[in-house]
């Protein structure tokens, strides 16, 4: 089997329901079930005899331990993380704690699950460290897009911790031999995404007839990629990635933000017409987010060119399948939005959002 953190989350949870529908492989999912962990999003495999459950801590070692002992996995694919680069501003020590504590505990685990392997299965298991953009630091409009063997230049605690994981990923490969492959993808979008960020969180205030918060001028921009492409590049890391190196992966979209706030309003008007007026009524300039990169953009030639992996899905395409999947799941919503759901929008956004 393979074993994944953080399955309950966003991508985790995306990459589970795939894995689960492409191979008869089966997954044990660890996760810590934060607020961003959401078990109804795998509840359509919770019965199936191929997907086992357990809610624990990646910090905590002889949990760990007594796992792969226990499962012994081919492979560890690593999602879990906190997430939010807001939240990381408000509170850095939870993002220290899993991102960077967690991922050397996994790793820790990994390094001596795997020595206790027989020699085909050291040579086969994989460690799959799951990243981001965001360790490179900010691009110019002029900039190339970020390429694998840009320096590492993290500006927010978020990315700064993720950064980190990703170093010591890179050294229990060159140190202890761990066959360690690392992704590093740009900015995610599709169902059963949090509404803290910024797709999910447009669409929901927009059919709250709630304001759209725009950071600063609006100009921000970020490359996207609709989640399916995620997770269907990380099987080809995962299958036929070299270990020790490092791949991107990009959607070859860059949009500023303003652009993909009209756009989803956009498709709001002709899918879900609002009485009051178009929803662009709500957008609302708001102050910047502190440190705010201002573009980020992917050179995924390396991916394409040694695994073929390229997105399949266009901007418009996967916008849209994820504003009527949004539209189609008023219950996964309200789930999600409890009183801890309100108390951030309320720290964040002031009466800005609400
Ligand atoms: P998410 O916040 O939606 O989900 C994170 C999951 O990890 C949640 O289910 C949470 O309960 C779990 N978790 C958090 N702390 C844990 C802990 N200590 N132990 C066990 N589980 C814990 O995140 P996401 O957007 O799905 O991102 C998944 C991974 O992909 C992260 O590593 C993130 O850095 C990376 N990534 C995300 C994006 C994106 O656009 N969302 C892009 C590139 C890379
Ligand atoms: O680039 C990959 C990263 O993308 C991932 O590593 C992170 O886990 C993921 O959260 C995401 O980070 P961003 O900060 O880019 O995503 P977010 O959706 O928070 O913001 C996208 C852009 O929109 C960013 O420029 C900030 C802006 N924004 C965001 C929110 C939540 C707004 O203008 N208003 C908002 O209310």
């Amino acid at each position: 089997m393979i074993f994944v953190t953080g399955g309950a989350g966003f991508i985790g949870g995306n990459f589970i329901l795939d894995w689960l529908a492409e191979s008869d492989e089966p997954v044990l999912n660890l996760d810590a079930l934060t607020y961003a962990g959401n078990p109804e999003t795998l509840s359509t495999v919770a019965d199936d005899p191929r997907y086992v459950f357990v809610q624990g801590d990646i910090c905590e070692r002889e949990l760990l331990d007594g796992l792969l002992a226990k499962y012994r996995p081919r492979a560890i694919v690593h999602f879990a993380a906190e997430s939010h680069v807001d939240r990381s501003i408000h509170g850095p020590g939870d993002f220290v704690r899993t991102n960077v504590e967690g991922s050397f505990a996994l790793l820790e685990a990994a390094r001596v699950y795997w020595n206790t392997l027989g020699e085909a299965e050291r040579a086969s298991f994989r460690f799959h460290h799951v990243s981001t953009d965001e360790v490179y630091g900010s691009l110019q409009a002029e900039d190339a897009p970020f390429a694998e063997t840009n320096p590492y230049l993290p500006n927010s605690p978020y990315a700064a911790s993720k950064a980190a994981s990703d170093h010591l990923a890179r050294a229990w490969f060159h140190t202890y031999g761990l066959p360690v492959l690392t992704t590093n993808c740009s900015n995610n979008y599709g169902p059963y995404q949090f509404p803290e960020k910024l797709i999910p969180l447009t669409i929901v205030n927009a059919l709250a007839g709630e304001a759209l918060p725009v950071y600063g001028d609006g100009l921000n921009v970020r490359d996207w990629l609709y989640v399916g492409d995620h997770c269907r590049a990380i099987r080809a890391v995962l299958a036929h990635g070299r270990p020790g190196e490092t791949y991107n992966i990009g959607g070859g979209c860059e949009k500023p933000n303003i652009d993909i706030v009209r756009a989803i309003c956009g498709l709001l008007d002709r899918l879900c017409p609002d009485a009051g007026g178009r929803y662009e009524r709500l957008i609302t300039f708001i102050a910047d987010r502190p440190g705010h990169d201002r573009r980020y953009a992917m050179d995924a030639r390396k991916i394409e060119r040694e695994l073929g992996w390229r997105p399949a899905e266009s901007f418009e395409s996967g916008l849209r399948k994820t504003v009527q999947w949004y539209l189609a799941n008023p219950k996964w919503v309200a789930n999600v939005q409890s009183g801890a759901y309100r108390a951030w929008i309320d720290r964040q956004y002031g009466g800005a959002a609400a």
